[in-house]
């Protein structure tokens, strides 16, 4: 494999800490390229991006419009297209917001207040592990009705597709991947033969008949629901604490900002969803060539999200940010069915955090995944408390 690869230096741990002006060389000098290992071309532009996104008649998420054949576990609300997309989308969507959103968003609130507070008594914390993952998958758990999976076997599960989303590149991850999704669709199948009376999941099963969707395809949906729950917004939660606790004042700067704004210029400043990709179904010029039909395109949603055609001082984090057309959450027919749910919860949790811990602080570098399309962190130390605190404490553990 060569290694000055463009795409392959970004899993680097050098530029995994901070891929931006690995993106900005590419989208100055090549915003568009052929790439041969991933066989796609490659798109950095905001605009290039988003124009793929929001023609989903010439870009497909289905890949069988380009005559691939897709293994039945993968197919769900993410890999169909209108029209058999319209009818998932559309149950899902009905029962997001059929749910009782006060309740939800107190428990949000009640959820990330509690444990913070446990975790303020320790001298420091993972942030990642013993916040941000159990924190998501509380919530995602709460909000689908069903009870919290035992951690041991959903965690490495869950990791093992997220590294299959890197299969174009390391191409030993895909089938590892595909049996983990699999085993999620079966659990999660198992939720329909027994719903809950509350949540997503009450109201999906008592509206599945009518609404004609293939059972197979919800179960994979109802996973992917729970796997995006947990993976993008745990990876969100983490992704934006390491960006409030290591620029200076931004976190007595969130206080003072519009919560929902802060949270969408902390996804576009480093959004857990990096890249997404598409089969071209008609030949189309766009960014200066011509996608013939068949090619696979590749968004860098992460380099779009810094392209300061689109925005001013890409590279800064401002809080007040308004208005913030990012790409984190896609576009189009495809656009998160989750996100206000997850701006929702990153509110709760870094209004908690610098309301009630305004001297919380980084005590170690934030420590990446090795994933390009889901970006996040593996770990990332920090203390709640202040230095004189923590300088006392010392004083005390000492003596
Ligand atoms: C509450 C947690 C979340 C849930 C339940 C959720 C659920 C979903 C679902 C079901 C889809 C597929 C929609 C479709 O294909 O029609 C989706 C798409 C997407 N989600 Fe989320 N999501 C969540 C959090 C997040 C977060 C935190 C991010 C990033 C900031 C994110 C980024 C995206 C993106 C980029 C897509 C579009 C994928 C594509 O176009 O191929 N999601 N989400």
């Amino acid at each position: 494999m060569d290694p000055t690869d463009p795409i392959l230096q970004l899993a680097r741990p050098s530029i995994l800490r901070n891929p931006y002006s690995a993106y900005a060389r590419l989208r100055e000098n090549t915003p568009v390229f052929r790439h041969e290992l991933l066989d796609s071309w490659v798109f950095t532009r905001h605009a290039d991006c988003l124009a793929v996104l929001t023609d989903s008649a010439r870009f497909a998420s289905d890949w069988r419009r380009a005559g691939e054949d897709i293994p039945a576990p993968l197919l769900s609300v993410q890999t169909l297209d209108p029209p058999e997309h319209t009818a998932v989308r559309r149950l899902l969507l009905d029962g997001f917001r059929a749910q009782d959103r006060r309740a939800l968003h107190e428990r949000m609130d009640f959820e990330a207040r509690d444990l913070l507070a446990v975790l303020a008594r320790r001298p420091s914390f993972d942030f990642v592990g013993e916040l941000a993952e159990p924190l998501a998958l509380r919530f995602i758990t709460a909000f689908l009705g069903v009870p919290v999976p035992d951690l041991a076997w959903f965690v490495p599960m869950s990791r093992t597709i997220v590294d299959g989303m890197d299969a174009g590149l390391w191409p030993q991850k895909h089938e590892p991947a595909v049996a983990a999704r699999a085993e999620l669709a079966a659990y999660a199948g198992g939720w329909l033969a027994d719903p809950p009376k509350d949540g997503l999941l009450a109201y999906v099963a008592e509206h599945a008949a009518d609404s004609g969707v293939d059972p197979a395809v919800l179960r994979n949906s109802l996973r992917a629901v729970l796997h995006a729950g947990y993976e993008s917004a745990s990876r969100l939660l983490g992704n934006a604490a390491a960006a409030l606790l290591t620029t200076p004042g931004a976190l007595a700067a969130f206080r003072g900002a519009p919560v929902a704004t802060a949270v969408d210029e902390l996804i576009r400043y480093d959004a857990p969803v990096q890249a997404d990709a598409r089969v071209c179904v008609a030949d189309t010029d766009l960014g200066g060539v011509t996608v013939r039909a068949g090619e696979a395109v590749t968004l860098f949603l992460g380099a779009a999200n810094h392209d300061p055609l689109r925005f001013a001082h890409p590279t800064e984090l401002r809080l007040d940010r308004a208005p913030n057309p990012h790409l984190g959450f896609g576009r189009g027919a495809h656009a998160c069915l989750g996100a206000s749910l997850a701006i929702r919860l990153a509110g709760s949790l870094f209004t908690a955090l610098a309301g009630d811990h305004p001297e919380a602080r980084a005590v170690a570098e934030p420590a990446h995944r090795r994933n390009l399309t889901l970006r996040g962190l593996d770990r990332f130390e920090v203390t709640l408390r202040g230095r004189a605190a923590a300088t006392t404490a010392g004083e005390e553990e000492s003596t």
